[in-house]
């Protein structure tokens, strides 16, 4: 069969809200399937995936997971199923792989949240510190960065600088608030940035699910508005210390295979429900806010996968001098911490 023989194909429409047209049957799931190994591709999925993309990827994992699965990759091309700052940090690690999106419109408010221009000004007014940034940014701001982190392991990233140095840690804020409670760090700058998804689930609909489940764990991303809420409900002895985990997604994966909770509410973006749901199907998962759904992830729809694998496109494209300042940074960030969660 060649790529126009599958008649399905011909139904992908272009819209504003991403590429549709195309229902996730066995017949798209083999077609995928034989464009990409006719591509020599693998097909990398973030855990905030539609199901269907989760299922028919070779590795689903968190951002630091899939960072280090791209690096070591063996294929020609990596097809990041997720949003374009993590398809550029896989170009950054590997560049002379074609890295390709199926949207390349697929962005993220937390990357949008700071330029390299204000990294520019901010770093002026703090010429010694060390410069920590989420990979939720773009490259260029990567460029101006000392070591990268994610959720995984920004623990220890700020715990592996020397305690005397001043750091900048960008752009969001509620990871920002974590990472300093949890290294008890005074000098340490937070840009304040926000994932407009995590940020909206916030700590009243928290407290309220977790008063109405009390066995429940509460597995919370540490992106969440409500993160430091959680951690209130546990010190003022609403909900049992061990039951709050602040987790990546990851990690949360991880948990969720070690608890012995028979239900969990989870706050982070629903999509991370499907890999709970199979790593753990005798657990009851339930989303804090079921409304958390992010629209840049979404647009990675079962159309614009079969087109990308058809055309070849997006291509992801990282100005070589760009990507040659801020690869050292990627390259501390998947040098430290724990293996992070992806299969
Ligand atoms: P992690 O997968 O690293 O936890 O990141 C979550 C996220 O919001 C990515 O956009
Ligand atoms: Fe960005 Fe938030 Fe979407 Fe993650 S969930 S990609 S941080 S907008």
């Amino acid at each position: 069969m060649t790529t126009t023989e599958w008649a399905g194909a011909a139904a992908i429409v272009d819209g504003p809200g991403g590429y549709t047209g195309i229902e996730a049957t066995p017949e798209w799931a083999e077609e995928v399937r034989r464009l990409a190994r006719e591509r020599n591709a693998t097909l990398l999925a973030h855990n905030y995936q539609l199901p269907a993309i989760q299922d028919i990827a070779d590795h689903v994992g968190d951002s630091l997971a899939l960072s280090r699965i791209a690096a070591e990759a063996e294929e020609d091309t990596i097809v990041f199923c997720g949003v374009h700052f993590m398809a550029e940090t896989a170009k950054i690690l590997s560049p002379n792989k074609t890295v390709l999106i199926p949207d390349e419109r697929a962005g993220c408010s937390l990357a949008d949240s700071i330029t390299a221009e204000q990294l520019r000004e901010w770093k002026a007014e703090y010429p010694d510190a060390v410069v920590v940034s989420y990979v939720n940014t773009t490259a260029e701001v990567k460029g101006l960065t000392d070591i990268c982190c994610t959720s995984s392991n920004a623990v220890d990233v700020v715990a592996s600088i020397d305690p005397d140095r001043e750091v900048l840690f960008l752009p969001d804020q509620f990871l920002g608030a974590h990472v300093k409670r949890v290294t008890g760090r005074e000098n340490m700058h937070i840009w304040a940035g926000e994932c407009h998804v995590h940020a909206g689930i916030n700590g009243e609909e928290l407290a309220a699910q977790a008063r109405s489940h009390p066995d429940a764990d509460l597995f919370v991303h540490p992106e969440c508005g409500c993160a430091t809420s959680a951690l209130y409900l546990a010190g003022e002895g609403f909900v049992p210390d061990d039951k709050v985990k602040i987790l990546s997604t990851g990690g949360m994966i991880d948990a969720a295979r070690e608890t012995g909770a028979r239900q969990v509410l989870v706050a982070t973006e629903v999509g991370m429900l499907h890999q709970l749901r199979k790593a753990a199907p005798g657990i009851d998962f339930q989303a804090v806010n079921d409304r958390a759904s992010c629209p840049y992830m979404k647009m990675i729809t079962p159309a614009a996968l079969l087109r990308c694998l058809r055309e070849g496109k997006d291509e992801v494209h990282v100005e070589p001098a760009v990507a040659e300042r801020a690869r050292l940074s990627v390259q501390r960030m998947i040098a430290i911490g724990n293996p992070g969660g992806g299969e």
